[in-house]
């Protein structure tokens, strides 16, 4: 099996919420701490499956299905571990290493030394094009762009040198190595030679919320054109690194997100945040040179109510722009869309219209149902009845991604008042969509693949262990990762090869492990290290609903009780007298602890 960096695989749980994601096959209800629903992997009439936030795992009390998200995705979708993954990793915007046996040096220190190496790097292109005679070619293509002075302050913009390796020079100077220089994107290497990955461009720097250069954009200054056969893209950002992920961030959130607005215009390109900004509108944001991700909706989401998406008014813009509205409907978020006349996109209208006109425009944003209702239209002649039923059917698989049943309905009306369809023939239309979606979603795979698992597999626990340790070892093993602090005093008793069963020895010496390491040690990931039979065991022993008053007394007492069953176990097996009589004793010491 593969193996994916620690980092990568809690990423991937922290960037995608079970509850989330299962919501979208079963109508989950809160119940406690947890939520339940009817569970997707078994016929049930009353709803036994449940789902904790808290753990991130689910199971099922009818048929023992349990898991953490990667399982479920697995068994939903029908996709191996590593499928998952990938499906995880791209809903969430992760890059994953190519080679996933390689890892990655991901290190805290690490990635600050690249966040260092990048401030240093967004300053000197900063400084070369306001201060250097080198730099004036830059300077004066942001004034041609009418970008104020002030702007290339805010923003930090820059400019590359048309050099081989300035950049690299200055950090070598710097103390910074080639590998580290390489590694944070900042040079490529090519037949032996290091070169700066940006030369003779304007630079973008590009901030996290925190306030760290993750990255950066560079353009050419002027039109892409071709040298030698080799075609100059007009823009090249940095490559991903381990501190730069372009699904998940976004280009002037930093600013964006300052004045808690109500809504933020998301834009294709860095020069249309920037012209935007300037008109005066600070909520302003763009992906980074890729299609938005369900990840960076989540993102904006946080940090707004509504999102005005406003594209290139091209047909690849009008495309990206229903893209978007899916992504954002697809995580629950609400989105309208500024439709601007007679201009490329945001930069251009503003240049021409002044920002007045642009100012309208955000106004007069239309609900992006609508938007994609009206471009539908004009697909279609309502004329006939034929031009009116395939209308219809497809206006209603626009309605299908709506999560709001009142929205859905007046949409319907909508529909009905423009094309004369009684609304029931409508709403019958968009019943049969979502039905069929909710047949394909309710997965009942292989019934046969089910183990009806209450905890006490065969294949994973031996007979000749008896119930009563397995069982509080269990509890113990659960109480650990519930509550860290009792690991050390579990470690000190017990090591790991003195748990009863293979599974709990794997388990526990995992957990004692990640503890030495000062890792997190959180269920739905330990569960990642079992494969088959026992992934539900384990998930299971982590789904204890049991409710404990003291827990220090409790802990102690699962100890006290694993080691008297323990003495009792081999004292049936003994015949050695003395041996025997040794083994009353130490029972006798034990029951008299803490009394
Ligand atoms: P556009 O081609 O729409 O450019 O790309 P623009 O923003 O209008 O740029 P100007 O006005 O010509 O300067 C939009 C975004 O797509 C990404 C960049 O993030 C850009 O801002 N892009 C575009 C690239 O990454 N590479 C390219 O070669 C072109
Ligand atoms: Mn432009």
């Amino acid at each position: 099996m593969p193996y994916y960096p620690d980092d990568v695989i809690n990423e991937i749980f922290a960037e995608n919420d079970i509850i989330d994601y299962v919501s979208r096959y079963v109508k989950l209800k809160k119940t406690g701490k947890d939520y339940s629903g009817l569970c997707p992997f078994h016929k049930e009439k009353s709803p036994s499956f449940h789902v904790s936030r808290e753990k991130q795992l689910y199971h099922c009390f009818g048929c023992g299905a349990s898991g953490n998200l990667i399982q479920f995705v697995m068994k939903s979708e029908g996709l191996d571990f590593v499928e998952a993954i990938k499906l995880l990793a791209e809903r969430a915007g992760i890059t994953l290493p190519e080679n996933p046996e390689d890892g990655m040096d991901v290190s805290h220190e690490y990635k600050k030394k690249i966040y260092e190496m990048n401030r240093i790097a967004a300053r000197f292109y900063y400084e070369t094009l306001t201060k250097s005679p080198e730099g004036k070619i830059g300077y004066e293509y942001f004034v041609e762009r009418m970008i104020k002075p002030n702007t290339i302050v805010v923003y930090g913009l820059g400019y590359a040198p048309d050099k081989n390796n300035a950049l690299f020079l200055h950090l070598k100077d710097k103390g910074y190595s080639d590998k580290e220089i390489i590694d944070g994107g900042l040079a490529v290497e090519r037949n032996n030679k290091i070169y700066d990955k940006f030369r003779n461009r304007v630079m973008f720097p590009i901030i996290d919320l925190r306030g760290n250069v993750i990255g950066f954009g560079g353009r050419i200054m002027g039109q892409a054109s071709e040298q030698n056969g080799y075609k100059i893209p007009k823009y090249l950002n940095s490559a991903e690194t381990a501190v730069f992920n372009k699904g998940r961030n976004l280009f002037s959130l930093n600013l964006a997100k300052k004045s808690s607005p109500y809504s933020i215009i998301l834009v294709e390109g860095y020069m249309d945040v920037i012209s935007v900004y300037q008109a005066g509108i600070k909520n302003v944001v763009a992906t980074l040179g890729t299609a938005l991700t369900e990840n960076q909706a989540k993102l904006l989401m946080k940090y707004c109510s509504e999102i005005l998406i406003c594209y290139d008014s091209d047909e690849a813009g009008q495309k990206a722009t229903i893209r978007a509205i899916e992504i954002i409907n697809s995580v629950g978020g609400h989105s309208r869309v500024i439709k601007l006349k007679g201009a490329k996109d945001p930069d251009e209208y503003i240049k021409a219209n002044g920002a007045a006109q642009f100012y309208k425009a955000v106004s007069e944003a239309v609900a992006s149902t609508q938007f994609r209702l009206g471009i539908l239209r004009t697909k279609y002649s309502l004329d006939s009845p034929e031009g009116k039923s395939l209308y219809v059917k497809e206006a209603v698989t626009v309605l299908q991604s709506i999560p709001d049943a009142v929205e859905v309905d007046a949409y319907i009306n909508r529909i009905s008042d423009e094309t004369n369809v009684n609304r029931d023939a409508i709403y019958s239309e968009y019943s049969k969509i979502i039905s069929a979606n909710a047949k394909r979603n309710i997965l009942f795979g292989d019934r046969n693949e089910l183990k009806q698992d209450t905890g006490s597999n065969e294949s994973i626990i031996p007979v000749d262990v008896p119930p009563m340790i397995v069982s509080a070892e269990k509890k113990l093993i659960y109480l650990m990762v519930e509550n860290k602090k009792f690991i050390s005093e579990v470690q000190n008793t017990f090591p790991a090869e003195e748990f009863s069963t293979e599974t709990h020895k794997k388990l526990v010496k995992l957990i004692y492990d990640l503890k030495n390491e000062n890792k997190n040690i959180e269920p739905s990931v330990l569960v990642n290290a079992f494969e088959g039979d026992e992934i539900n065991y384990v998930s299971n022993l982590f789904y204890n609903l049991e409710e404990y008053k003291d827990l220090n007394k409790t802990v102690s007492e699962l100890i006290k009780n694993i080691k008297t069953e323990k003495i009792k176990n081999q004292m049936m097996n003994e015949k050695n007298p003395e041996v025997i009589s040794e083994l009353i004793k130490q029972l006798s010491e034990l029951s008299a602890e803490n009394k």
